[in-house]
């Protein structure tokens, strides 16, 4: 299969927001208690934190980390999780029918953050609780000090306030499945009044405003447009999630399913505008997408588990074993977000460590790296600078959910300062080799390229406890310096990096 792909210096999307390699961690599962914090494991610091983990969190470089849900924050009370850890409450955590230690609170959380390398990105409860409490917490987090809630944090052993800077109004508030679900008018005006009294506290907070849970609620897309009609100018970012599934094991459907990812983002783009422009708005909203991956592995029997357990502590829960099909899909959500980073300029793979995650633990033993750890490592590392605007030329498929589905999907960044090029392609043909003719227009010349594939025969191949690594990158020989570019041959299913010199 051949494929003729066209890069110019010229032509570029936008600069890509580092934030776009954001993550998420929930209090759910084994995602905080024995994945980030174990104090009994033989790798934890003095604060009870497995270094393991944090080891390969900075490996991973995401520049934020959203916390503490999720479903979970529809229901949470910030202050169950400060001052002395004998005192904090056990409650029961209402989204995942498990009972809630708070042992891990916003200190704890905020030191590990610092030492992963990461921002806090903070979400506020507005399903159970309100503006009271949010400002509360705002003021605890960024208040210097001198007022009961800022001198709080001091007692409670940190001087200086964080200065977070990133806020998500509540999560998913269209779902019937969130404690606190709202109406979208009834929604849009606690967050737009939960808005401008945050904006009272510090008018440069950046503040994300709940769109969709997915593009198949009911309710999408009126309930951006209600919502940003009553929040508009108070917001900076409206949140979207979407989770991706092959029930039906079906690869090429399956791998169609970006196509829908990318629809799903060009409608509310259009609905900001929409909105942009009913308001006589000078401001621009744009898309945090803060929260996307696979998720189908365990989730029916995750649903049955927790039908019927007793509200035990930090279980087993929605801990997807990613196989490496799974690299192929997040390869090609990723590129998505770059092909669309003019307008999503935040993403959090959904989630970090345990639950739906690239990093796995075992209680007391290894962490190992997930198959979908490595597209995301590459392209948080190596996707930073310019979205490039591609020409692509190349098979399609029609699949059910969109017609001309291209075989070969493909992404490109322009680093200026490191003079380097970055293409992320992953064939989607299972029986074809793609041999691609890659010309880069007004680059300069190519001193070198350098090829990382993963690929292998078995879709199904997982890294497990016991066999952390039968799905890892490898050096690829697969692209050639050309006259006017590059020639790459990529195998069939395969990921590729293809990372130039200039
Ligand atoms: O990431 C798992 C869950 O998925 C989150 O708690 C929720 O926001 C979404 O439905």
């Amino acid at each position: 299969m051949k494929a003729k792909v066209t890069a110019h210096s010229r032509y570029v999307i936008s600069d890509i927001d580092n934030r776009l390699y954001g993550s998420f961690l929930e209090h759910l599962g084994r995602a905080v208690y024995t994945g980030i914090y174990e104090p009994d494991h033989p790798t934890a610091d003095e604060a009870g934190m497995r270094r393991d983990v944090i080891d390969l969190v900075r490996e991973l470089d995401t520049p934020i980390c959203r916390y503490p849900g999720g479903n979970f924050v529809s229901a949470y009370n910030w202050e169950d999780g400060i001052g002395p850890k004998d005192q904090r409450p056990t409650r029961l955590d209402l989204a995942w029918r498990t009972a809630e230690s708070n042992q891990v609170g916003i200190h704890e959380f905020a030191d590990w953050a610092e030492k992963a390398n990461t921002e806090m990105m903070l979400a506020i409860n507005l399903g159970s609780r309100g503006l009271d409490e949010a400002r509360a917490f705002v003021e605890y987090v960024n208040h210097p000090g001198g007022t009961e809630w800022s001198d709080l944090r001091k007692a409670n052993g940190r001087a200086d306030p964080w200065g977070v800077k990133l806020w998500c109004l509540g999560n998913e508030m269209d779902g019937p499945w969130q404690v606190g679900h709202k109406s979208a008018a009834e929604y849009g005006h606690l967050a737009n009044e939960t808005a401008k009294a945050l904006r009272g506290f510090d008018k440069s907070l950046e503040l994300v405003v709940c769109g969709s849970s997915h593009s198949n609620m009911p309710t999408y897309p009126q309930w951006e447009s209600t919502v940003l009609q009553a929040t508009y100018d108070q917001v900076d970012y409206i949140s979207l999630h979407m989770y991706f599934d092959n029930y039906e094991k079906n690869t090429a459907e399956y791998l169609a399913l970006p196509e829908k990812l990318d629809r799903y983002i060009g409608t509310v783009s259009g609905v900001i505008d929409y909105v942009k422009s009913r308001s006589r708005s000078k401001r621009d909203v744009k898309i945090s997408f803060d929260e996307w991956n696979v998720w189908y592995h365990e989730r029916k029997q995750d649903a049955a588990r927790m039908a019927e357990w007793d509200w035990p502590h930090a279980p087993r829960l929605l801990e997807d074993i990613y196989n490496f099909e799974d690299v192929l899909q997040v390869g090609c959500i990723l590129n998505t977000f770059i092909r669309r980073s003019d307008v999503v300029r935040i993403a959090c793979i959904a989630q970090l460590v345990n639950v739906i995650a690239p990093i796995m633990t075992e209680p007391g033993g290894a962490v190992w790296r997930q198959t979908i750890y490595y597209p995301f490592k590459f392209a948080s590392t190596m996707g930073r600078g310019t979205a490039l605007q591609l020409d692509v030329d190349c098979p399609t498929y029609d699949a059910d959910i969109a017609p001309n589905v291209k075989y070969l999907d493909i992404a490109g960044v322009h680093d200026g300062d490191a003079g380097t090029l970055t293409f992320f392609a992953v064939n989607k043909s299972g029986s074809e080799v793609m041999d691609v003719d890659l010309s880069l227009e007004r680059f300069g010349t190519a001193k070198s390229v350098e090829h990382t594939l993963i690929r292998h025969d078995d879709l199904e191949a997982k890294n497990t406890k016991d066999n952390p690594n039968a799905v890892t990158p490898e050096v690829g020989n697969g692209a050639r310096i050309s006259e006017g570019g590059l020639t790459l041959n990529l195998p069939p299913y395969s990921y590729s990096v293809v990372r130039v010199q200039l």
